[in-house]
């Protein structure tokens, strides 16, 4: 079984000791999982960070950040740099999120700035994709992934795919008003993108993880989680109770070791 991952946004909700009860009963719970088998990541807000990095230990669970200004300092009013969040000691930052780029109108080319800064800082990169509904029903959603892969990654070298991971989110599909994707749909677009990824890096790039996310739940997860181009889940909504979020993780192992066992 190749490595899974398990991450969940936080978005604007918890306020810092309701993340540290969080994350410590994740960790807790989840102590037993080898992270051998499973990356865990989770991304807090902002006011969080600092007390989120010592509460736990990083090797069990990640913790990133859901946004990053590409400038280490400057007129950048309302900003957090790379350097602010270097010295917090976080491990990952997220870079275009659906509500990032469809609330506060970033485009692929703010995101790739972003994500070249990221990078160049060390830190892990999540790099999240995703066509809207209207882009879906007009046939053009493969192109779309192609475009915000292509511009989002666009002079960034295989150099750097160690620490890259993508997450494929339908906007269609996030948040309370989303419907989950199909799987075999989910799959398609994920090997969409994997083939993306190969163009770009070669096959260097084919080593990156792409995690599917949007209304996942412990109902569908076995769906996402068992389709061969599926790498690990992002999970909002169902991951913000860490009981929840432990039960779904280990119920998505088991699936996918029933299934390695029966090929
Ligand atoms: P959801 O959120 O699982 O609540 O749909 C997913 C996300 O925004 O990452």
């Amino acid at each position: 079984m190749n490595k899974v991952y398990f991450g969940s946004n936080l978005k604007m909700y918890k306020n810092i000791a309701e993340t540290i009860s969080y994350l410590q009963e994740l960790q807790h719970k989840t102590a037993d999982l080898s992270r051998e088998e499973l990356s865990l990541f989770i991304i807090p807000s902002y006011t969080s960070l600092p007390s989120s990095v010592n509460a736990i230990k990083q090797q069990d669970i990640w913790i990133g950040a859901q946004n990053m200004c590409w400038e280490e300092q400057g007129q950048f009013t309302g900003e957090i740099s790379p350097i602010m969040l270097k010295e917090i000691g976080i491990d990952l930052v997220m870079i275009g999120h659906s509500e990032r780029r469809h609330v506060f109108n970033e485009t692929d080319y703010v995101e790739n700035k972003k994500v070249i800064s990221s990078l160049a800082h060390g830190f892990k990169t999540l790099l999240c994709v995703g066509e809207t509904e209207i882009q879906k029903e007009y046939g053009i959603s493969k192109e779309i992934l192609r475009e915000q892969l292509q511009i989002g990654f666009h002079g960034v070298t295989s150099a750097n795919t160690s620490k890259i991971l993508v997450a494929y989110e339908p906007v269609w599909s996030i948040g309370v008003n989303g419907k989950p994707a199909e799987a075999g749909y989910a799959e398609k677009m994920h090997e969409t993108i994997k083939a993306c990824l190969h163009e770009i890096f070669g096959k260097e790039g084919l080593q990156i993880p792409v995690l599917y996310g949007g209304s996942v739940n412990l109902k569908n997860c076995n769906s996402f989680i068992t389709q061969p181009s599926i790498d690990g889940l992002f999970v909002g909504r169902a991951a913000w109770n860490a009981d929840q979020f432990n039960i779904l993780i280990r119920q998505a192992l088991k699936a996918l070791k029933e299934k390695d066992h029966l090929q």
